[in-house]
């Protein structure tokens, strides 16, 4: 569903990605390793249009997307999280599993929509906490609502940058089921983590990136 070939990235003379050649099948969770600074949030902002390649392709289900906004880019079916969560911390949690959704943010929700809202919650153990404020629950039911917002999203291609890196062990089984269930629906999933047992619990495929180049 997603080819790369000979992806490249420099910021000013430095070179991140160093030729990225990456083929992602539909219904897989693949996982992404490499060291800090490897280049793996970078080659996440690339595909998800927040980042120009320099040079090279990139592939969505036959449509060339380099060159395409990252809205665009979700509305052709690829969401993602932030490694650095990006919440809005003032609305609630229903809210932004609504705010994730199309048209979810500017028109007034349907039974559909809040039907649907109530569903994700409890598919990401949230319905507990609907009506908190995103900026007052926990740091793990924090990643949980990342996931419940690219849930809502209805992408079929989900990035995800980290999902367990600093949560607390009940999150941690939490997430696991979640991205269990995204595949079972069908999704395919593109992660980065490093914690051995969530990527021996979760993972189809690992690939490992050294100094900008996937190397296995
Ligand atoms: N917008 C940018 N401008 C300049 N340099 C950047 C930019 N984004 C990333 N870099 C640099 O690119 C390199 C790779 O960063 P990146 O965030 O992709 O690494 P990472 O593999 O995700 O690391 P980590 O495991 O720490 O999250 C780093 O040296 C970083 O400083
Ligand atoms: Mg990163």
């Amino acid at each position: 569903m997603l080819i790369l070939k000979n992806v490249h990235k420099s910021f000013d003379s430095v070179s991140v990605l160093n030729g990225i050649n990456l083929h992602l099948e539909r219904g897989v969770v693949y996982t992404l390793r490499g060291d800090n600074g490897s280049g793996k949030t970078t080659l996440f902002n690339i595909i998800s249009g927040f980042l120009r390649p320099t040079s090279g392709t990139i592939c969505l289900k036959g449509k060339e997307i380099g060159n395409t906004s990252p809205y665009q880019i979700n509305r052709l079916g690829i969401g993602r999280t932030f490694q650095d969560l990006r919440l809005a911390t003032q609305m609630t949690v229903r809210e932004n599993i609504l705010a994730a959704m199309e048209n979810g943010l500017f028109a007034f929700p349907s039974k559909t929509q809040k039907e649907r809202v109530d569903k994700v919650l409890e598919q990401v153990a949230l319905d507990g906490k609907a009506d908190e404020l995103a900026g007052e629950i926990s740091y793990g039911q924090q990643k949980l609502l990342t996931l419940g917002c690219c849930i809502a999203n209805n992408a079929d291609l989900l990035l995800i940058d980290e999902p367990v890196a600093g949560i607390d062990k009940t999150n941690f089984f939490k997430i696991i089921n979640v991205v269990m269930e995204m595949k079972k629906s069908g999704k395919t999933v593109f992660q980065i983590e490093h914690h051995p047992d969530y990527v021996r619990d979760t993972s189809d495929t690992v690939v490992i990136m050294e100094r900008g180049r996937i190397v296995c």
